[in-house]
């Protein structure tokens, strides 16, 4: 309403100078106006210029006085036109307060005679306080004397008037176009879209915080074995690589190349790149050494070895491959003791069942150290399994073609009441260690478990 009466006046008018007679004028609330001003002023449909002017309102006391009449005026009417009245009987026809105001007052304009007994001096009076609070009440502008004399008496107060003298604005329209805040299908199949004016980005929005997400359970759980092994001053191995020779991950770890494992129904194997690029040849050479004949005080397994079969490539069996590649790299520096763990993704070509997919994570551990021995396995396994809530083991014998003594880990699982295997490990052989150079009483300690099985 008051939008529509104060874009319709500027469409003829050059400007509405004053709101607050605008809005007098119209019966508008001024508080209406102003804010219809303000969100016109801010679209620059209108161009608003701030007004003050110091006005005056009744107090509580002039407002009563503006309704009754003045403490005088009710008063004097308390006296009789002819004789008197006692002062006891006038007090008592008045209250206190008035009274009090009403003597003096009265007295001051010489309307009664003020004694024992109280009489008319005069015959009529006129309110004039009273006209005057009216006056106020009204908005009507008073004289300098008659504003001082009210303000005496606490029967007005200044007060502030904030309104606005308004112009048009550059985007003056006589009526407000709602800016679109987005644009639709309709726009676009209407062809409105040209004449529509878009609400401009608000590119310091803040969104909505995004409270969702989570870690995936399998996540989870690695984040948990990551920061054990972290906390254990164990360091990771870089396993960035899902495909692997048959080299490292069989060879390297006296795996014989006849072992079922190597199998194409155990293992996937590569067709293209079918074979590696490049070995380490001199320690190839050892490695087949050690494998036909021996050494290193083993007889070896006795067979041809063929390089064609190391050369195959494949897809990990097991994170044991990298710790073949780490072992063999630290045979080739100073001899410096370490703690090397890894958590990742191993490939078996095997039947897919509820529990079992043709790929896991495995999690490895090892620690390479001078005359370490199958306790300090013992030890560390316990350390390791009891931070993962897993106190009570017991272990296996068992084999692996690359660890003696081997075992396999149980742990008695309270909530099944039985004892589950949950991890395999050993002792890497002279066989895999000596040949890539570590030193004779270096040995590494080793386990393997899945994140998911
Ligand atoms: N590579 C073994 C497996 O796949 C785990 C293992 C790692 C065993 C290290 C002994 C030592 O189960």
């Amino acid at each position: 309403m008051a939008e529509e009466a104060i874009l319709g006046y500027l469409e003829k008018n050059e400007q509405i100078s004053d709101s607050g007679n605008f809005a007098a004028e119209r019966g508008f609330d001024h508080n209406d106006v102003v804010n219809v001003i303000k969100s016109l002023h801010g679209f620059r449909y209108i161009d608003a210029q701030d007004i003050k002017r110091e006005t005056w309102v009744l107090t509580g006391e002039g407002k009563k006085y503006a309704a009754e009449g003045s403490p005088e005026v009710q008063l004097f009417l308390a006296v009789p036109a002819e004789g008197s009245i006692s002062k006891d009987e006038l007090q008592k026809k008045l209250d206190p307060a008035v009274f009090k105001i009403g003597c003096s007052q009265a007295g001051k304009n010489k309307w009664v005679e003020m004694g024992k007994q109280v009489s008319r001096k005069v015959q009529n009076v006129e309110d004039k306080v009273k006209d005057l609070l009216l006056q106020v009440q009204n908005g009507h502008a008073l004289s300098k004397e008659e504003i001082s004399s009210l303000k005496a008496r606490k029967l007005i107060v200044p007060q502030t008037w904030k309104g606005y003298s308004v112009r048009k604005g550059p985007n003056y329209a006589p009526k407000r176009k709602k800016a679109a805040t987005d644009l639709t299908r309709e726009n676009l199949q209407k062809g409105d879209w040209k004449e529509l004016e878009f609400k401009e980005y608000n590119f310091n929005a803040k969104g909505q915080p995004a409270e969702g997400g989570h870690l995936h359970p399998l996540l989870k759980v690695r984040k948990q074995l990551k920061d054990i092994f972290l906390q254990m001053g164990f360091e990771e191995m870089p396993t960035n690589n899902f495909v692997e020779s048959s080299f490292w991950n069989f060879d390297a770890l006296f795996q014989p190349q006849q072992h079922p494992a190597r199998d194409s129904h155990d293992t996937f194997f590569l067709e293209e790149p079918s074979t590696t690029r490049e070995l380490p040849e001199d320690y190839v050479e050892r490695v087949k050494r050690v494998h036909e004949s021996g050494g290193y005080g083993s007889r070896g397994y006795g067979y041809e070895w063929k390089r064609e079969e190391a050369n195959k490539n494949l897809l990990r069996t097991h994170t044991t491959a990298v710790s073949s590649r780490m072992l063999k790299a630290l045979a080739e520096k100073p001899f410096a003791p370490k703690k090397y763990f890894s958590i990742d993704r191993v490939f078996r070509n095997e039947a897919v069942d509820r529990t079992h997919l043709a790929e896991f994570h495995q999690i490895e551990g090892l620690v390479c150290d001078r005359g370490l021995t199958l306790g300090d396995l013992i030890g560390v396994l316990h350390d390791f399994f009891s931070r993962l809530g897993m106190s009570k083991l017991r272990f296996k014998p068992a084999y692996n073609p690359y660890t003696e003594p081997s075992m396999e880990i149980f742990s008695y699982h309270e909530g099944f009441g039985k004892w589950v295997e949950v991890g395999n490990s050993g002792m890497f052989r002279p066989e895999m260690l000596l040949p890539m150079g570590l030193p004779e009483d270096v040995h590494v300690i080793a386990w393997g478990l899945s994140l998911e099985r």
